[in-house]
């Protein structure tokens, strides 16, 4: 183990939050709803202090950033390898630097899951270089996952269209999923690419949806078919239910009301619900969602212009923004 690093230099955030592609500015108005300080920004690296933890705008989250002055390449990566094992490089600058650093640190494999499977449980720090003698490390995020970016071994046969991947990620974080002897909710369904990952775990899917599935999804024996709109169907109408799953395409006031609803209806259900955002985004929606008890809020990596809501038995996933 080499010698511990130098002491890190006084800063005045304590927080760095990388923000999900094409979203800075989302992230830093939600940031400032909740009350953080938005402190600076460098590339897509947002720095905050006053409410640590994870931001739903946010790929990834360093909850424990250090500032080292760092005379040269070596210097950087003894800090760095002094520290602990797996660095993740996000470089925002200095990038001929920073590759000759991260030749020095050991190489991580990130191999594509299979799903399902768990996250890779060793810690993954994150570093970059703020200028060629500032190196910013954190220790601690908030993903196992570079970036906060899973890559799965897809599957080009089975589903209908690649939002499985969506429901992939989802239950990969959930790090539940629904199996054998539960029953599933899945509204707006078709095509049927989560219906599809819903079935293939061995559980029982209810698929509602004003379209129709694909052919070979409505065939598969686990799943139940039903056309006509997913914004009427009650409790009462569905029978026993253990996931209440939904990638509805409609306005976020709506699919807000969804969630209440749902939440409220089974209170014992996991429910994982996209939540489509148009135009600019309201962070107030965001503190809305999050004022359902037990509701978090992520960006996955397989979203585009929207959030995950998860409201999951068990409380998770850690790295998605929950109530503060
Ligand atoms: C993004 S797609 C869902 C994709 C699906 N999760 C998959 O994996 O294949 C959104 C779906 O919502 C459906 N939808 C939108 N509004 C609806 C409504 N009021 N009732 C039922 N389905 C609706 C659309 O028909 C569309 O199939």
């Amino acid at each position: 183990m080499a010698a511990p690093p130098a002491e890190p230099l006084a800063v005045d955030y304590d927080t760095v939050h990388v923000a999900a592609a094409d979203h800075r500015d989302a992230l830093i108005d939600e940031l400032v709803h909740r009350g953080s300080r938005v402190v600076a920004t460098q590339d897509d690296l947002v720095f905050s202090a006053d409410r640590p933890g994870p931001a739903a705008w946010a790929a990834n989250t360093w909850l424990a950033p250090a500032l080292y002055r760092v005379e040269s390449i070596g210097a950087a990566a003894h800090c760095l390898k002094a520290i602990q094992r797996n660095w993740h490089a996000h470089p925002v600058g200095h990038h001929r630097r920073a590759r000759l650093i991260a030749e020095r640190l050991p190489t991580i494999r990130f191999r594509p899951l299979t799903f399902p499977s768990a996250p890779p449980s060793a810690p993954l720090g994150a570093w970059t270089l703020l200028s060629h003698d500032r190196l910013l490390a954190s220790r601690h995020t908030t993903s196992a996952f570079a970036d906060g970016a899973p890559a799965f071994v897809e599957d080009r046969e089975g589903p209908p269209n690649r939002a499985y991947l969506k429901l992939w990620e989802a239950l990969t974080l959930a790090g539940i999923q629904p199996g054998p002897g539960e029953r599933c909710l899945d509204l707006g369904a078709a095509p049927g690419g989560w219906s599809w990952v819903l079935a293939a775990l061995g559980a029982r899917v209810l698929a509602v949806d004003r379209a129709a599935l694909a052919p070979a999804v409505a065939a598969n024996a686990r799943i139940e078919t039903r056309t006509g709109d997913a914004f009427s169907v009650r409790g009462a109408d569905v029978g026993h239910i253990d996931w209440v799953c939904s990638d509805l395409i409609a306005y976020p006031e709506r699919l807000l009301e969804l969630a209440r609803y749902w939440c409220d209806a089974l209170p014992d259900a996991n429910i994982i619900l996209t939540v489509k955002c148009q135009g600019p985004v309201d962070a107030d929606l965001i503190a809305r969602f999050l004022a359902i008890p037990g509701a978090r809020l992520r960006h996955l990596h397989a979203n585009k212009h929207e959030l995950t809501f998860f409201r999951l038995r068990d409380g998770g996933p850690s790295e998605a923004a929950g109530r503060m």
